[in-house]
């Protein structure tokens, strides 16, 4: 039986990249045949459709079916995957939280959508931003869907953070692993390399070589350039980030199916764990063990670490209480 996997946004940007990866195997695998159901608003209808006659071009192996929707009962029918992209994205001086009220409205019918129609073993990727408080609105409005199916993007970040480590060792970036982001998707998130490796040693040694004073490199060069990486590319580009946020969510998603060999990072719901409040959204280290994301418990977070990861949990507080206030929980 193939995967049936929905992309909401599917006419967009990052569904334009999605789309042909997926199809050609990079997300489930050589072996699975894949499924699609391109979801979008009316506006947006015509890209999906072009997207999906040059998806039939593509003679793709694996594609067994797609079909183009804006109706999210259709789309969400039966889908094993649900990769929820469709939302606006950020513009220059913008945070990713001034799009709460332009993009929360959409995820809580989606949730809605996927509870009714989709399959009973579905896993839902939530991309569009504020991602980790769009995945708890989808979750809270899909009652009987556990809300451990509900996940936020947190993986472009740390592979983010994994780069910028790699630059400054001179190494190569599939080298250095256990660089979890903790916290929101946004510029505060904590991205901590306390635990960070190169080639399976502690990084910690290479890294004061070449920095010197690493605590400093961390405040002053490493945790902005990544925390804002985003606005970055934004600005460099002029529209946000596509491709790479593409790949993160292929390889969020691949994880999750089929597992993980180290840690990565996730936003998962939380319950309690570092005394996050429980429900939230939060990255955290995890790992994918049987088709389920779990966190990495048990980690050493020292005054200055807490103080980080305490600031991003109380922003997504903050966000829950702007979507209750505004009566989308
Ligand atoms: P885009 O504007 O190119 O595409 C968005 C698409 O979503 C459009 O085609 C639009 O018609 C569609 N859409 C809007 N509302 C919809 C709805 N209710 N149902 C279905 N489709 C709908 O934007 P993009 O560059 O593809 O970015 C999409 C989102 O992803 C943005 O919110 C962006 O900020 C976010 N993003 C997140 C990360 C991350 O790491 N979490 C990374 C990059 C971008
Ligand atoms: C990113 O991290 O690139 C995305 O969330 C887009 C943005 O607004 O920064």
């Amino acid at each position: 039986m193939a995967t049936t996997i929905t992309i909401t946004g599917a006419g967009g940007q990052i569904g334009y990249a999605l789309l042909f990866r997926i199809a050609a195997g990079d997300m489930l695998g050589p072996d699975e045949p894949v499924r699609l159901r391109l979801l979008e608003i009316p506006q947006g209808l015509k890209a999906a459709e072009g997207a999906a006659l040059e998806l039939q071009d593509g003679a793709f192996s694996l594609l067994e079916h797609v079909e183009v929707t804006d109706d999210p009962a259709v789309a969400f029918d039966g889908a094993n995957i649900a990769l929820l992209v469709g939302a606006r994205p950020r513009g220059p001086g913008m945070e990713r939280g001034d799009l709460l009220a332009a993009n929360a409205g959409i995820f809580g019918p989606q949730g809605a959508a996927i509870a009714a129609h989709a399959a009973s073993d579905i896993r839902v990727t939530v991309v569009g931003n504020p991602a980790n408080t769009n995945a708890l609105i989808a979750a809270s409005a899909a009652g009987g869907v556990p809300a451990e199916r509900f996940t936020a993007l947190t993986r472009l970040d740390e592979n983010r953070a994994r780069a910028q480590l790699a630059l400054a060792v001179d190494a190569p970036a599939a080298s250095v692993r256990r660089v979890p982001i903790w916290g929101n998707h946004s510029a505060t998130q904590f991205p901590d390399i306390s635990h960070a490796t190169l080639d399976g040693v502690p990084l910690a040694d290479a890294l004061a070589e070449r920095v010197g004073d690493v605590r400093a490199w961390q405040e002053q060069t490493f945790i902005p350039r990544v925390a804002k990486r985003g606005a970055e590319i934004i600005e460099v580009r002029g529209s946000s980030s596509v491709a790479s946020a593409a790949n993160a969510t292929i390889e969020h998603t691949r994880d999750w199916v089929t597992g993980t060999d180290d840690w990565t990072s996730a936003g998962v719901v939380s319950h309690g764990e570092y005394g996050v409040p429980e429900g939230l959204i939060c990255s955290f280290p995890v790992r994918s063990i049987d088709g389920r994301w779990e966190i990495v418990e048990g980690l050493e977070l020292d005054d200055w670490a807490r103080a980080r990861v305490d600031a991003s949990v109380a922003e997504l507080v903050e966000e829950r209480e702007t979507v209750l206030a505004l009566g989308m929980l």
